[in-house]
């Protein structure tokens, strides 16, 4: 799915845009982007070590997000440069289809800015165009500003799941389950 370009105020009063990525433009900063987040938060499922898309495999990544009619990538492009990405994955088989499955990535210094909520709002929008009847997405327990933005927007704990995650220095993290209902 593509996205309609979107400009949005940040709380610092700066512009940004969110738009679909493109496989050209963005491929190389798109998987940098990956990589750079994931070595800046224990708050994903992979470290900065496990990412090493090429830029070809991102730019495949991107055109397959963009082509699909069930998935939607929206980058967030703030000073000329992508601070994050997001995404919704509806359900692939019929009968999972009334469901989708989110994700949000910033750059830290882009965070508490306003773009995670309006990505949110972004996904949620397009999930209920979709006529979807849940929006869901895992985060760890521990992950207060990212739980504090989904409850803020109506998503409520289903399960967790203890241990789901480890650490590099073995601590174990907790995974929440949280649905949202259109
Ligand atoms: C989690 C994340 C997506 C949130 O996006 P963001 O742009 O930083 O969040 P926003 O600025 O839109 O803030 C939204 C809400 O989060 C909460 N929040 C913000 N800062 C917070 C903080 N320091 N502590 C607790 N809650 C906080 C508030 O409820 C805020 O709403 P408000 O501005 O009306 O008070 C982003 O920080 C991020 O990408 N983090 C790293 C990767 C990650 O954890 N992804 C989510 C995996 S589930």
């Amino acid at each position: 799915m593509y996205f309609v370009s979107k400009t949005i105020r940040l709380k610092d009063g700066r512009q940004a845009l969110l738009r679909s990525p493109e496989p050209q433009r963005d491929a190389a900063e798109l998987a940098a982007v990956l990589k750079t987040v994931c070595g800046e938060t224990d708050f994903l499922t992979k470290g900065a070590d496990e990412v090493n898309l090429t830029v070809e495999q991102e730019k495949a990544w991107i055109s397959g997000m963009n082509d699909s009619p069930n998935k939607l990538s929206i980058v967030c492009e703030a000073e000329g440069k992508i601070a994050g990405m997001c995404h919704l994955a509806i359900g692939g088989t019929r009968r999972s289809a009334h469901r989708g499955e989110i994700g949000i990535s910033l750059l830290r210094r882009f965070w508490g800015q306003g773009i995670g909520s309006a990505m949110l709002d972004e996904l949620i929008g397009v999930a209920r165009q979709k006529g979807l009847c849940y929006v869901e997405l895992k985060a760890f327990k521990n992950n207060t500003r990212a739980v504090a933005l989904y409850e803020k927007k109506g998503f409520v704990v289903l399960h967790e799941t203890p241990d789901a995650q480890r650490l590099p220095d073995g601590m174990a993290q907790t995974e929440l389950f949280m649905r949202k209902t259109l």
